[in-house]
């Protein structure tokens, strides 16, 4: 069985080096492992939360997904997505505001610092706190949970928020489940391998301390931020404490063992800081470039970003939304319909007729076919976890929500941006033949 790993990135900046080495590498690399399933989605609701400026969601969301790809990220193989295609975590969201403790909430860190410093301004302990601040955790227990996902790779400073995860699935299943567990509990990972790069003045680099150095601007950009880090005062000739330098440090991050060895030899032989320089922007150029030129061609082509977006969430509304049906029921929101009348397998038997028919397969998943008056199969749904789904996307058919597409060699029935069926080509117009002649029997 494959590990589901799962991480949201929050699109209110434009990635930097720091980012890249801590994060989008490492879960790049973790994607193309076998037996990995990767769930990366750009958290644009999230930043909606922490930034209220338009036109930076906007840009920072179109850089993110960029940066991803150009960094090599495969999105076929990979499931990526943003956050905001996929109305079912909303949905779960409030199912799981429903059962999520306010106590638990209170403890969040971000909302307590913020109380915090409110007190010590002497001002209202919630000022200037909204509900989305407060019920941040919430919406990320169901970014986590829609998709059952097993391991959640974050900073450290997100571990509290898995965690809170993890107590609200428990607790939804406790509630719901009739010993069923509906949610899957996640791990945080923190990587320690991982480097934390210093910023330019030795801090942790991060955007808040105007510290960074970009990942993907113009060679020339990328010189100027190296010239800024900040050295000690020593002369070319001069030996360097080179394991306190950070520039070291952000050499290392990128350097194999050896050439880092190289390196730190040289500083304590007396090798100049102008010259180290150098010597980074050469390293970080021969690494970035290839991306660089990726993400600039990328960011010529929104259309094909915003294809490839779409197709990812189209590929994880696949699962969240037979998954939320079951959710729905557990707590009570199932259709008045009786199962019996909902289930398309009881579809009318009026011999000579086409007709659909949903079915548990050999592989345990449930799949509907539409098949003609001679039995010939001549479409197929996409696998659902469960009959009642295979039922209710079928019904959706018969009653004509969908829309077609067709290639040159398949044609594929999607019901609300979702892929449900598809068929060869070359029996398309049966399929709509026999979908008409259904409609007519059904009215
Ligand atoms: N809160 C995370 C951050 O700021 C981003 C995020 C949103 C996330 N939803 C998630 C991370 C789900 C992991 C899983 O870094």
């Amino acid at each position: 069985m494959s590990v589901r790993v799962l991480t949201g990135i929050t699109t209110t900046g434009i990635p930097h080096l720091g980012n890249y080495a801590g994060a989008i590498r490492p879960a790049v690399a973790a994607s193309r492992e076998s037996g990995v399933d990767a769930f990366y989605f750009l958290a644009d609701y999230h930043a909606l939360i922490k930034c209220d400026d338009p036109a930076r969601i906007a840009q920072s969301r179109l850089s993110i997904a960029a940066t991803w790809l150009a960094c090599g990220l495969d999105a076929e193989r990979a499931t990526f997505y943003r956050q905001s295609d996929i109305p079912e975590t909303t949905e779960l969201n409030w199912l799981l505001t429903c059962v999520a403790g306010k106590g638990l909430l209170n403890r969040a860190h971000a909302y307590k610092a913020a109380v915090t410093a409110n007190v010590d301004a002497g001002q209202d302990a919630d000022a200037g706190v909204t509900m989305g601040l407060y019920s941040y955790p919430v919406l990320m227990a169901a970014d986590i949970l829609l998709f059952n996902a097993h391991r959640v790779p974050v900073g450290r400073d997100q571990i509290q928020h898995v965690e809170m995860a993890r107590d609200i699935a428990q607790r939804f299943n406790h509630v719901f489940g009739k010993g069923r567990d509906y949610f899957t509990l996640p791990d945080a990972v923190v990587d320690e391998q991982v480097a934390t790069l210093p910023g330019l003045d030795g801090r942790k680099m991060s955007k808040s301390y105007d510290n960074t150095i970009p990942l993907f601007s113009t060679a020339k950009q990328l010189k100027t931020a190296i010239s800024r880090i900040v050295t000690d005062s020593r002369l070319p000739g001069e030996a360097k404490d080179a394991d306190s330098s950070h520039l070291f440090q952000i050499y290392r991050g990128f350097a194999s063992n050896e050439s880092s060895a190289e390196f730190r030899q040289s500083l304590l032989d007396g090798m100049g800081w102008g010259d180290a320089k150098q010597q980074l922007f050469a390293l970080l150029d021969a690494e970035l470039a290839p991306g660089r030129e990726h993400y600039n061609a990328l960011l010529q082509r929104p259309d094909d970003l915003e294809d490839i977006l779409l197709a990812g969430a189209a590929k994880a509304r696949a699962i969240a939304q037979p998954f939320l049906a079951e959710l729905r029921e557990a707590v009570g929101l199932q259709s008045f319909r009786s199962k019996a009348a909902n289930s398309t397998a009881k579809v009318k038997k009026t011999t000579n007729a086409a007709r659909v028919v949903s079915a548990r397969d050999n592989d345990g998943q449930f799949r509907f076919r539409l098949r003609n008056a001679a039995g010939d199969v001549l479409l197929t749904s996409i696998a659902f976890a469960d009959g009642k789904s295979a039922g209710l996307a079928a019904k959706a058919m018969i009653q004509g929500s969908d829309e077609w597409q067709s290639s040159e060699s398949a044609c594929a029935l999607w019901q609300a941006g979702v892929l449900v069926a598809e068929c060869e080509a070359e029996l398309a117009d049966a399929a709509v033949i026999a979908l008409a002649e259904l409609r007519a029997l059904e009215d």
